[in-house]
C-alpha cells in the first residue's frame, strides 16, 4: 500500500487508541467480523472500505477522534481585500488586503465550548442515530482537511486508507505491547497529524480469519 506520511500518522494514533482501550477494541471487533477476508489462501486480505465507512459507526467514530486529537491543521490565506473581525471580547480588528490570515483549526478542535471533556479520546463521540434510526459516525463541526478552496484534495483517499488499514490489522493480529503498559507517547509537529517521538515495540499474533471462498 502506498500511503501519504499524514495517513501513516494517523493509522499509529488510531491503532494506538484502540488496542489501548479493551472496550472500544471489543466493539471495533465486532463491527468488523467478517469483513475482512483472506484473499483465496494467500497471505493478502481484503477488505471492503466503503462497507467499514457506512456500517462501522465506532471504526468510523476513531477516525474522526484520533484526527481531533492528534492532527494540527493549518490553513493559510493572502486577503484579497480588506476584512473586520470581531473578537469574542467585542473588540474590532481590521486585517488589511495583502496580509496573511493563519487559521489554526486545532483551537476549535480543543476548545471545550465546541467538544466536552476536549482531552479525552471518546471512540463514541461523533456517533448519533440517522432519521432511518442507523447508527453514524459523523465529522460534524471539525475541519481537519480545512476549509474552502484550499480544502485537502485527499480526503477520500485518507479514509479509505486509513481506515482500511486499521481494520486490516486489528482483523488480522493481536497485537501486545512489548513493554506491557499502554502509555500515550509524546508526539511531535508535522505540517499535518503530529508523530510519535518513540517507537511503540508490539508482538503480533495472526489470528484466525475467513477465506474469500
Ligand atoms: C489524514 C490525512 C490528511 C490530513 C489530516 C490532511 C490535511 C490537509 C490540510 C489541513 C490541508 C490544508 C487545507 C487548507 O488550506 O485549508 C491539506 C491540503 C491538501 N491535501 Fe491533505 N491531508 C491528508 C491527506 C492527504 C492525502 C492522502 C492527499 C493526496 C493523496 C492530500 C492532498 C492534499 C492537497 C493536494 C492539498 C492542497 C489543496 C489546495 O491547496 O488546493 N492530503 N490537507
Amino acid at each position: 500500500m502506498v500511503t501519504q506520511i499524514n495517513v501513516a500518522n494517523l493509522a499509529f494514533w488510531m491503532l494506538f487508541r484502540i488496542i489501548s482501550n479493551p472496550e472500544t477494541l471489543k466493539l471495533v471487533r465486532s463491527e468488523i467480523e467478517g469483513r475482512v477476508k483472506r484473499e483465496n489462501g494467500m497471505n493478502m486480505v481484503k477488505v471492503d472500505h466503503q462497507y467499514l465507512m457506512r456500517h462501522c459507526p465506532v471504526l468510523k467514530g476513531c477516525f474522526f477522534e484520533a484526527l481531533r486529537l492528534h492532527s494540527e491543521p493549518w490553513s493559510v490565506r493572502k486577503l484579497e481585500k480588506d476584512i473586520k473581525v470581531v473578537e469574542k471580547s467585542g473588540e474590532l480588528v481590521l486585517l488589511k488586503a495583502g496580509q496573511y490570515l493563519t487559521v489554526p483549526h486545532t483551537v476549535y478542535h480543543l476548545d471545550p465550548e465546541n467538544f466536552q471533556d476536549p482531552y479525552h479520546f471518546n471512540a463514541k463521540r461523533f456517533i448519533s442515530r440517522e432519521e432511518n434510526e442507523k447508527l453514524n459516525a459523523q465529522r460534524g463541526i471539525m475541519n481537519p482537511f480545512g476549509v474552502g478552496f484550499s480544502k485537502c484534495k485527499g480526503i477520500a483517499i485518507a479514509e479509505a486508507e486509513c481506515v482500511s488499514f486499521v481494520a486490516c490489522l486489528l482483523a488480522t493480529l493481536d497485537l501486545r505491547l512489548v513493554d506491557k503498559t499502554w502509555r500515550l507517547p509524546a508526539s511531535q509537529r508535522t505540517t499535518g497529524v503530529t508523530s510519535p517521538v518513540i517507537d511503540c515495540r508490539v508482538f503480533g499474533k495472526l489470528r484466525n480469519i475467513q477465506d474469500t471462498h
